[in-house]
């Protein structure tokens, strides 16, 4: 099991057949340690893809995305959810629906932020249907911008997002995957402990 995964079994809290509580490091209090371990990670192994920019979504993808941008030397650009007040610039935006939640945001990024010449690391905390995961990838089309795939904290294998990424041809790397939470048991799909 890598760093991520021990923190998991040893933190994570199995609210329910499909839902995972870790407010205790990442989505409420943050572990620096960890962040920095979750920032070599994607380094690691986007090294190669020429990526100028990390782009996340407020606020829990912010952590692990700004370790990864000191880690590769690039800026991060994070989606709000509501509307700044100092947002005067053109914005690129999409609609995000949480099945989870059952409501629909619209996200949006500045147009000063992003252009058609940056190579980008889409970044977030969860994967589960991967409604914010695309809304991303939709930015960055807006923006003529390349997408060089997408990093994911903590993906829910058993949930539909990671297949529908991949399936667009987009390359996926979740540094951890879960299988099952049945039983109040996580399971994690084999090949992604090291
Ligand atoms: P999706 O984007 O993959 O379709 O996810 P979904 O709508 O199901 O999730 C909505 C919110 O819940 C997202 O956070 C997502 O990261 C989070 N989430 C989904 N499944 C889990 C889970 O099992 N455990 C935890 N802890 N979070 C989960 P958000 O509303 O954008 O909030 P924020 O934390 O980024 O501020
Ligand atoms: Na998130
Ligand atoms: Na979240």
């Amino acid at each position: 099991m890598n760093l991520l995964q021990q923190k998991i079994i040893a933190v994570g809290k199995v609210l329910s057949d499909s839902v995972l509580k870790v407010d205790s490091f990442l989505n409420h209090q943050i572990d620096p340690e960890l962040m920095k371990y979750i920032g070599e990670e994607f380094a690691a192994l986007f090294a190669d893809a020429g990526i100028t920019k990390i782009l996340t979504i407020e606020s829990s993808g912010i952590a692990p995305s700004v370790m990864a941008g000191l880690n590769l030397g690039v800026p991060v650009v994070f989606a709000r959810k509501r509307k700044s007040l100092t947002l005067v610039d053109q914005l690129y935006s999409a609609k995000v629906h949480s099945f989870t939640k059952n409501e629909t945001n619209e996200i949006s990024v500045s147009n000063s932020y992003l252009s058609k010449d940056d190579v980008v690391l889409v970044i977030d905390d969860f994967l589960a249907n991967g409604q914010a995961a695309l809304g991303l990838i939709d930015i960055v089309k807006q923006a003529e911008a390349d997408c060089a795939g997408v990093g994911i904290v903590i993906e829910k294998g058993f949930q539909n997002g990671g297949n529908v990424i991949r399936q667009r041809g987009i390359r996926v790397e979740s540094l951890a995957i879960i299988d099952s939470l049945i039983d109040g048991k996580v399971t994690f799909r084999e090949d992604t402990s090291k």
